[in-house]
């Protein structure tokens, strides 16, 4: 079967102008389907979150275009973008952007509350994906009174509670602990098995990395894929290293 296309760059730049004018991304040509979870990976100033951005469409390219399930974001007015926003997209961040004085389960229902969906119904689809990510006895907690890594956890479930088919995390491990970080990843990963959710992952972290289908490299705005030679190659290294 033909997996659906999900995200597709097509000679994509994007140039920051200003007194110091910077090409974040040159020319990225690449395409996603549909259940694939592919990692980002990057120093820092690379271009990875302007990457997100741009398919996201948060962002606009300088020039190329961006698709999202094969419709040209570019063609889309504001409402159709801001729609497929809602209904497609899920975001998340590293630095996790909960509400602070809603609780975990208003946090949760919030993007569902806003597209009219009643308090009842939407509760309880809340309530469902906090389960699913191992949080039913928080609920009630506000954001500074859980952790950081059941914070990331709530942020994924607000992300998922509308069902989006594309999942952007912008490095959601890069603040919590590495057992908390694991827990994170493993829950992404499961989405992605039981949901076939897309899933984008920008990461610092080769072993995150490697339990993607693919791998994105980008350095200098410039993106590639690592073949699957050189990937089973970077992990044997590793693994010598580690001996
Ligand atoms: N809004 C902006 N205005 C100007 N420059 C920006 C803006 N956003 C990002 N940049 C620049 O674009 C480059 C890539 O940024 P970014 O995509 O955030 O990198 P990364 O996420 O890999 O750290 C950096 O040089 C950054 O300073
Ligand atoms: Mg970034």
């Amino acid at each position: 079967m033909n997996k659906q296309s999900i995200v597709e760059f097509e000679s994509v730049s994007k140039n920051f102008e200003g007194a110091h004018g910077v090409t974040a991304v040159r020319d990225a040509t690449f395409e996603i389907r549909e259940g694939q979870t592919v990692a980002i990976m990057g120093p820092s100033g690379s271009g990875k979150s302007t990457i997100l951005n741009l398919a996201a469409g948060l962002d606009n390219p300088t020039s190329g275009s961006v698709y999202v399930q094969g419709r040209d974001l570019s063609e889309l007015s504001d409402n159709q973008l801001t729609r497929l926003r809602r209904d497609k997209i899920g975001l998340i961040f590293q630095s996790f952007n909960l509400l602070n004085t809603l609780t975990a389960l208003e946090n949760v229902s919030l993007p569902l509350r806003l597209r009219g969906i009643a308090k009842t119904e939407a509760e309880e689809r809340a309530k469902s994906l906090l389960d699913l990510v191992g949080l039913n006895d928080r609920s009630d907690h506000l954001p500074d009174e859980i952790s950081g890594g059941e914070r990331q956890r709530v942020a994924i479930a607000r992300a998922m509670v509308a069902e989006p088919v594309l999942l952007l995390a912008d490095e959601p491990t890069g603040n919590l602990d590495s057992e908390a970080g694991e827990k994170v990843l493993r829950i992404l990963k499961d989405l992605n098995s039981e949901f076939g959710t897309t899933v984008i992952l920008v990461t610092h972290d080769r072993s995150a990395a490697e339990n993607c289908n693919r791998v994105f490299e980008i350095v200098d705005g410039i993106i590639s894929e690592e073949s699957n030679d050189r990937r089973a190659g970077a992990s044997l290294t590793e693994a010598m290293a580690t001996e």
